[in-house]
């Protein structure tokens, strides 16, 4: 059987990490699970996204999944130990793939509330390199700005330029996309940074722990047959969900709306 990898976030964030899956090994079998009615995760109390996390697990566990990948953040800094303990099969965080791709004594990570809350970067980054100097960044309005498909808002800007002063002040080497929405906004981040500041995409690095899963890497660009094999699957709004996934991916296929509950779900 081929391998099918299960991959989650609160919304169109997660699409980041499909996307550079997909750019390593071609249009390998996903199932995508955008949890659009719950968007966003980043400012709920620990305990609604560990309840959230277990739902979510369970449901892709259902769907005959060969790994989860846990492309939001957030879950993976508050609820990894639920998702671990209700995956049967291997499960991936964005977290510990930064932590392994930091290599700068100063660094930047930008989160949401709930993720800067947590620690949970400042921790793993330390594990690997004692001594870092770590500058969390919570960015509360990223997030429903770009499910609100903002995009390429000045708000986006003025909020990009509020978020990064302080890193910028602390003179950090380089920045992680501490939420899987974010590389969405590297033209704006990038257009305010100096160019000697890197941005770290822990989605690389997640990409690159899967080949025990996927084989060998096929170095694909992405263009609409590498979706052709991911099932997307949304909590609600599947048409606003599927106009703002083809305003950012150019292409979107059919979406599914799943309850994740076993209760039967009408929208
Ligand atoms: N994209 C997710 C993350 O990486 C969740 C953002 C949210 O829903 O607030 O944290």
């Amino acid at each position: 059987m081929k391998p099918c990898l299960g991959i989650f976030d609160s919304g169109l964030g997660g699409f980041t990490v499909l996307s550079q899956v997909l750019a390593r090994y071609g249009p390998v079998s996903c199932v995508y699970l955008a949890d659009t009615a719950r968007v966003p995760y980043g400012e709920k109390k620990s305990s609604e996204i560990r309840k959230i996390a277990k739902e979510v697990v369970q449901w892709l566990s259902d769907q005959n999944i060969s790994a989860v990948l846990i492309a939001c953040n957030t879950t993976n800094s508050l609820a990894l130990d639920v998702v671990e303990n209700v995956s049967r099969v291997p499960v991936f965080g964005l977290i510990e793939a930064a932590g392994r791709m930091v290599k700068e004594n100063r660094v930047g990570v930008l989160a949401t509330p709930a993720t800067t809350a947590s620690n949970a970067y400042r921790k793993m980054i330390l594990s690997f390199r004692p001594g870092t100097q770590v500058f969390e960044q919570p960015c509360p309005e990223f997030v429903p700005l770009i499910e609100g498909g903002k995009l390429c808002r000045d708000e986006l800007r003025i909020c990009a330029l509020k978020y990064l002063k302080p890193l910028l002040e602390a003179e950090v080497e380089s920045i992680i996309y501490g939420c899987s929405h974010y590389p969405l906004l590297e033209t704006i981040l990038r257009e305010i940074l100096p160019e000697d500041v890197r941005l770290v995409d822990p989605a690389i690095g997640m990409a690159s722990q899967l080949d025990g899963i996927l084989g060998i890497p096929k170095c694909s660009v992405m263009t609409r047959d590498l979706l052709s094999n991911t099932r997307i699957c949304v909590t609600s709004d599947p048409s606003g969900f599927a106009s703002r996934a083809k305003a950012l991916m150019g292409e979107c296929p059919d979406i599914e709306v799943v309850s994740l509950t076993s209760q039967a779900c009408f929208f």
